[in-house]
C-alpha cells in the first residue's frame, strides 16, 4: 500500500516522532511506500511532494518542526481543491492519507472522508483543545516551556517588586495558561473560557504585594475582559478566519499599571512555546500516535482519529475529534482558583 502523510496547521513539537513512527512500522511491517505532501494541505492540492522512507526519518525522532513543512491552507476555501486533492493522490497512487494536524488540518481530513478519501488523523495541537483525546502531543512540551519561563521570571518580580504578565498561546483553551500557571505557581491565571474582572485581577495584585510577594500573571492570548474593552486583535484573519491574536498580555501590564500604581512588565513567550525539542512525554505520546495511526490505515480503518484515552490509544471518529473544542471546565479553572491572589 502507499500512503500520503501531510502535517498541518502551526508547527509543533512531537510532529516528527509521528512522522517517523508511522514510517517505520509502516514499512517493517507492512511493506508501505510513502508519499510526504509538503507543506499541509498545499501539497495534495498542487502536488508538491517529498521522498518519505526510512532514510528520511533517521535522527528525526528529538527534532521540532516538521520535516513535511507545514502550511495553513484550507482547500475548502480554494474553488475545485477538493478535486485536486483527489486527483493527486490518484497520480501519486496513494491509497491512503495520514493526516497530523489540529481543529482545522483534521476539519478538512474529516469533510473529505465523508467525499470519500480514505484519510485517518492524528491530533496534534499545543494548545490541547481537540475533543476525544485526553491529550495532544505538543502540549507537554509548551506547557514545560512556559513553566520554566515562568520559573525564571519570579526572580525579576521579587527582586524589582514587579507585577510581571506572561502571555501564553491558547487562542480559545486554556490549557497551557493553566497548567503552566499551576506548575509554575502564578498568583492569577486568565483563560478565553472566562471573562476576567479587572477590578478582582488588580485587587488579587494589591493583596499579593501586601504580603511582601511579587505578583505573576499567566495569561492566554484569548483572554478578555469582561467589559470586552481591552481585548487586543490586529483584525487580520487566516485561511480558516481565524483572527490573529496578541497583545492581551502588553494591554493587561499597562491597564495594572495604571490601576494600582505597582510598576508591571509583560512577556510574551509567542512561537517559543512551539520550538525545539519535544519532551519525553510527547515523543512517547507522537511515536505511539505514529505506530496506531499506520496500522488502522493498514486494517482499512478511515475516517478515524488517533486519541489518547488514560495510557492507551484508541481509534475514535475523527468527528469527535472536530466538532467542538476542549475547553477547560469551569470546575477545573475554580480548583485553580483557591491559589489566586
Ligand atoms: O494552534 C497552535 C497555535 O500556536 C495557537 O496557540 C496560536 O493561537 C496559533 O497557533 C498561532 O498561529 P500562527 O503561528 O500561525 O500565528
Amino acid at each position: 500500500m502507499r500512503v500520503g502523510v501531510l502535517t498541518g496547521g502551526g508547527d509543533c513539537p512531537g510532529l516528527n516522532a509521528v512522522i517517523r513512527g508511522i514510517v517505520r512500522k509502516g514499512v517493517t511491517e507492512y511493506g508501505n511506500e510513502f508519499v510526504g505532501f509538503r507543506d499541509g494541505w498545499r501539497g495534495p492540492l498542487e502536488n508538491q511532494t517529498s521522498v518519505l522512507g526510512v532514510e528520511q526519518v533517521r535522527g528525526i525522532l528529538p527534532r521540532g518542526g516538521t520535516i513535511l513543512g507545514s502550511s495553513r491552507t484550507n482547500p475548502f476555501a480554494i474553488e475545485g481543491g477538493v478535486e485536486r486533492i483527489k486527483d493527486n493522490l490518484a497520480s501519486n497512487g496513494c491509497d491512503a492519507l495520514i493526516a497530523i494536524g489540529g481543529e482545522d488540518t483534521l476539519g478538512v481530513a474529516t469533510k473529505l472522508v465523508e467525499l470519500g478519501v480514505n484519510v485517518v488523523g492524528v491530533p496534534k495541537t499545543i494548545d490541547n483543545d481537540l475533543s476525544g483525546t485526553d491529550f495532544t502531543f505538543g502540549f507537554d512540551t509548551a506547557v514545560n516551556i512556559a513553566m520554566e519561563a515562568i520559573d525564571r521570571l519570579h526572580t525579576t518580580a521579587e527582586s524589582h517588586h514587579r507585577v510581571l504578565v506572561v502571555e501564553v498561546m491558547g487562542r480559545h483553551a486554556g490549557w497551557i495558561a493553566l497548567h503552566s500557571g499551576l506548575a509554575g505557581g502564578a498568583n492569577i491565571i486568565l483563560i478565553p473560557e472566562r471573562l476576567f474582572d479587572i477590578d478582582k485581577v488588580c485587587a488579587q495584585v494589591e493583596s499579593r504585594f501586601a504580603t511582601h510577594y511579587s505578583p505573576i500573571i499567566v495569561v492566554s492570548e484569548g483572554a478578555a475582559p469582561a467589559e470586552g474593552s481591552m481585548s487586543m486583535v490586529s483584525g487580520d484573519v487566516d485561511a480558516f478566519g481565524h483572527v490573529r491574536l496578541g497583545g492581551i498580555g502588553d494591554r493587561l501590564a499597562s491597564e495594572i499599571e495604571k490601576r494600582t500604581g505597582k510598576e508591571a512588565r509583560a512577556v510574551v513567550l509567542g512561537h517559543i512555546q512551539r520550538g525545539g525539542t519535544p519532551t519525553a512525554f510527547d515523543r512517547w505520546l507522537a511515536t505511539r500516535f505514529g505506530l496506531h495511526a499506520i496500522q488502522a490505515v493498514n486494517e482499512g480503518d478511515f475516517g478515524t482519529m488517533m486519541a489518547l484515552r488514560g495510557t492507551d490509544i484508541k481509534r475514535v471518529p475523527l468527528a469527535e475529534g472536530t466538532h467542538k473544542l476542549k475547553l477547560v471546565t469551569p470546575e477545573l479553572y475554580e480548583e485553580a482558583e483557591v491559589l489566586f491572589g
